[in-house]
């Protein structure tokens, strides 16, 4: 009696876990985040947050409401930002302009996005906060944005990612007309390409972006010969390849910046394709250390390149003739599903070995990147899933 009991018991606790989980990743993904409360303007201790970690959530959010038409997503994404501007339209929380830091403006999407579907004038106001903070930002002699004050005169991929996005959303909507505007978007990606660039003779030349540079030569770790930083990291790269095709969709197709944007990211993805392991589909946290002891197959970043590739190819703006990029791509997601995504008997699920951080705060060099924690549904991985899942779906 008691046996058959537990025996039932067991199986409806599978068949709700079976009935729970969507059929859509992307969906799985968002529910999952969402019933955690991530992405909602509050970090883990309850306080208001300006974090570019939501800005890519309610990317993605926007892309999932946008296929399936379900208001939840674009409520979840309107209560978050919401959180953190005020009525009056100050953005408001941990954000000031004085810090002049590239990340908090990667929610400024968001703010235009939610100004074009709702046309309350606060959101304009807030996105007008972040052009004013990009006016005003410090520049190196090459005019690249330092990636934030307390980084003089360094440029990081990550910062492409955190204030492009935002500076073509803007201009493309308010000022699309703004040539020099649009010429000095395009400059923010060529400087970085220009002066991160492996160069052939490097050691393990990956033919990819090394994390950043420093233009002043100053930083620890600024090789003599261009000031870029020792490794190619994986979520670095991430960042930099999502924001090339996300403003290649923003850009008018006329503006000569386009095709200079379309060169960049024809030059960088058959390397990159190149750079997958071959067994396992997926790229080494540092990619210019495979196998090194270590060194491991980090989730965030492999997420972010299999949204931009298959993105990429989509959209036509890599061609793929043979299909060997969709195929890696597809090889690269299955990975994930075996091996990142880690199902709940509630229903939803987890996402694992996405590293927490990776900065050129201190050395940059190889222990660094391999010492930082991967937590458990890291909203950077998981947001990188989510998109990368939208495109998977999309095939
Ligand atoms: C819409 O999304 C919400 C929140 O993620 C989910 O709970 C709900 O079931 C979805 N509704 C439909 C009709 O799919
Ligand atoms: C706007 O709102 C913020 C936060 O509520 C407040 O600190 C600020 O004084 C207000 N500014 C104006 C011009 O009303
Ligand atoms: C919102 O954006 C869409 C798509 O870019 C555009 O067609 C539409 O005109 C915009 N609406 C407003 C009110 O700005
Ligand atoms: C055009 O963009 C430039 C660079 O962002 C800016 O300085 C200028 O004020 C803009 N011009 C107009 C008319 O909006
Ligand atoms: C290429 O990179 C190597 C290693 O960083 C450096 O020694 C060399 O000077 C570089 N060559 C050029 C032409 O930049
Ligand atoms: C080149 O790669 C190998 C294998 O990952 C690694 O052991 C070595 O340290 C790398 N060399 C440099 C200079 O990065
Ligand atoms: C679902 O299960 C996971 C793993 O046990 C747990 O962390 C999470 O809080 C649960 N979610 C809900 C909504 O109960």
């Amino acid at each position: 009696m008691r046996t058959s009991f537990l025996l039932s018991l067991s199986v409806l606790t599978q068949l709700g876990c079976a009935l729970a989980r969507p059929s859509s990743n992307a969906v799985w993904a968002a529910d999952s985040a969402i019933s955690r409360g991530q992405g909602n303007g509050l970090d883990a201790n309850g306080q208001l947050t300006v974090s570019y970690e939501h800005g890519e959530f309610w990317w993605g959010l926007r892309l999932l409401y946008e296929k399936t038409g379900n208001q939840s997503y674009f409520d979840y994404i309107l209560n978050g930002a919401s959180r953190i501007v005020s009525n009056n339209g100050t953005v408001i929380g941990n954000y000031k302009v004085s810090d002049f830091s590239l990340d908090p403006v990667r929610t400024g999407p968001t703010f235009l996005y939610l100004f074009n579907q709702t046309g309350d004038a606060k959101w304009k106001k807030a996105a007008d906060e972040y052009l004013t903070q990009l006016h005003g930002h410090p520049r190196t002699t090459q005019k690249q944005f330092w990636h934030k004050l307390i980084y003089p005169n360094q440029g990081w991929l990550d910062g492409i990612y955190m204030g492009e996005i935002f500076y073509a959303q803007y201009t493309n909507d308010l000022q699309r007309n703004n040539l020099t505007a649009w010429a000095d978007i395009t400059l923010q990606f060529q400087l970085m390409f220009e002066n991160t660039l492996q160069n052939a003779t490097a050691p393990n030349n990956t033919h990819l972006l090394y994390h950043g540079y420093d233009h002043s030569f100053k930083a620890v770790w600024a090789s003599p010969d261009r000031g870029h930083s020792p490794e190619v990291w994986d979520r670095a790269l991430g960042w930099y390849m999502m924001a090339l095709v996300d403003v290649l969709d923003i850009m008018p197709a006329s503006n000569p910046g386009h095709a200079t944007l379309l060169h960049i990211l024809q030059t960088l993805a058959p390397p990159l394709v190149a750079a997958a392991d071959p067994h396992s589909g997926v790229w080494w946290l540092v990619m210019t250390q495979p196998g090194r002891e270590g060194n491991y197959f980090e989730s965030s970043g492999a997420a972010m390149f299999v949204y931009s590739l298959l993105k990429g190819v989509r959209r036509g703006y890599i061609s793929d003739k043979d299909g060997s990029i969709v195929a890696a791509s597809k090889k690269a997601y299955a990975y994930f599903l075996d091996n990142f995504v880690v199902p709940n008997s509630n229903g939803t699920m987890d996402w694992t070995h996405t590293v927490s951080v990776g900065s050129l705060s201190t050395t940059g060099d190889y222990n660094y990147y391999i010492s930082q924690t991967t937590p458990v549904n890291d909203l950077k991985g998981v947001g990188a899933f989510l998109l990368a899942s939208l495109e998977i779906e999309r095939l």
